[in-house]
């Protein structure tokens, strides 16, 4: 059987990856003027596909570095890992800066371990925090200069350095990267709710300190251009009502959409297609642990209500539906969508996953 087109698990590269022209061009101009950029949305939205896609372009001209804060747990972790990740990204091999980093890290006592893809492990000895700090914070630029190369840093749900070191660390990061003129962020994460404290409260050393980008969902027009390609080159015509049926109950979510069509696509291309879209459909969300264990989270039945209530597109505040779900009154609602946002379950007042709605209004029964 031929690849699934849709595959929806791997990050999307190359001809894979849908639009987001508008994003691209604002993420390389952003970068390539100088300035540092935040992008956030809920999970599974493509971030991270995104900034990868940016870093095709980007490396013509400079070095690429990821880094995955989730990887990260403690100061000394944050700090090798900006090391060892900016020389493997900026050296074709190690021996050849060998010296050079040596030199440059000399203060920090790093010491070398070879990795079985050929790049090295530095790990720095820290003793003075945030001196020490400090110095491997600067590192990416003090090697830039050296090297007189660009870099671009994506640090990926960078909300997580406020648990790191509290608002030392964000305020001593905040200072050295200021310096920087060679070396630009982009910071992303899905935890809307506190990267929008670090980056849009005023008394917070990152506040204004970086273009703000919302990622939303991707467009329908491009995503049914898509849909549509991939099912004809592989010799599959697919009934443009369904099409339109996929993108209305998905909203154009990256992830679910891509997830929805890679079944249909399987359901293609079996012997004897059985299913419907809505069977399809079913069959994902029945067999969807992840929605079951996000619905037995949320503990009070308002909150559950209100989310019901929203499943099926009524007006949480309106006093109709206030009365319909026993929501008890405003106040009640407006705490039950906060918590649910914290969570991550709804994102400006939208339930994130178009397959829990789905879900939640199987549960509920009809209307
Ligand atoms: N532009 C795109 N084109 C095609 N598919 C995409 C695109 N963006 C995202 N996807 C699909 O959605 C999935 C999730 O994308 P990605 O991992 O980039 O999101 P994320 O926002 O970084 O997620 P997380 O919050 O979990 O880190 C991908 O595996 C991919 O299948
Ligand atoms: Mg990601």
């Amino acid at each position: 059987m031929q690849d699934n087109p849709f595959e929806y698990r791997l990050l999307a590269k190359g001809d894979r990856f849908v639009d987001r022209e508008s994003e691209l061009d604002t993420i390389i101009k952003t970068v390539k003027s100088g300035q540092n950029i935040t992008i956030y949305s809920p999970r599974r939205y493509g971030k991270s596909s995104l900034i990868l896609k940016s870093f095709e372009r980007l490396k013509e001209d400079r070095a690429v570095v990821y880094i995955d804060f989730n990887r990260i747990n403690d100061i000394s972790e944050l700090a090798d890992s900006i090391v060892s990740d900016v020389v493997k990204n900026t050296f074709s091999s190690f021996e050849k800066g060998f010296s050079l980093i040596k030199d440059t890290l000399t203060s920090l006592r790093p010491t070398f371990t070879p990795l079985d893809d050929g790049h090295v492990k530095i790990s720095l000895k820290i003793v003075e925090t945030e001196k020490d700090l400090e110095k491997a914070l600067s590192f990416p630029q003090t090697l830039a200069e050296k090297k007189d190369i660009r870099i671009v840093i994506a640090m990926h749900e960078f909300q997580r350095i406020s648990t790191l070191n509290g608002g030392r660390l964000e305020r001593l990061f905040r200072s050295v990267i200021q310096e920087q003129d060679r070396v630009t962020y982009i910071f992303s994460g899905s935890q809307v709710n506190m990267l929008k404290e670090i980056f849009e409260e005023g008394d917070r050393p990152f506040f204004k300190s970086t273009k703000i980008m919302k990622l939303g969902r991707i467009p329908k027009k491009p995503f049914i251009e898509y849909i549509i390609k991939n099912f004809e080159n592989n010799g599959v015509k697919v009934d443009r009502d369904i099409i339109d049926e996929i993108l209305r109950l998905t909203d154009g979510h990256p992830m679910r959409t891509k997830e929805l069509c890679f079944e249909l696509w399987n359901q293609e291309m079996s012997k004897y297609p059985s299913h419907s879209l809505e069977e399809v459909l079913h069959i994902l969300i029945d067999n969807d642990m992840y929605l079951e264990q996000t619905w037995n989270m949320i503990k009070s039945s308002v909150h559950r209500r209100a989310l019901e209530a929203i499943a099926y597109d009524e007006k949480p505040y309106s006093y109709e539906t206030i009365q319909k779900y026993g929501l008890k009154g405003n106040s009640h609602v407006q705490r039950a969508l906060k918590t649910l946002e914290r969570q991550g379950i709804l994102y400006e007042n939208e339930i994130v996953d178009p397959f829990f709605r789905e879900w939640i209004k199987r549960k509920t029964g009809s209307h």
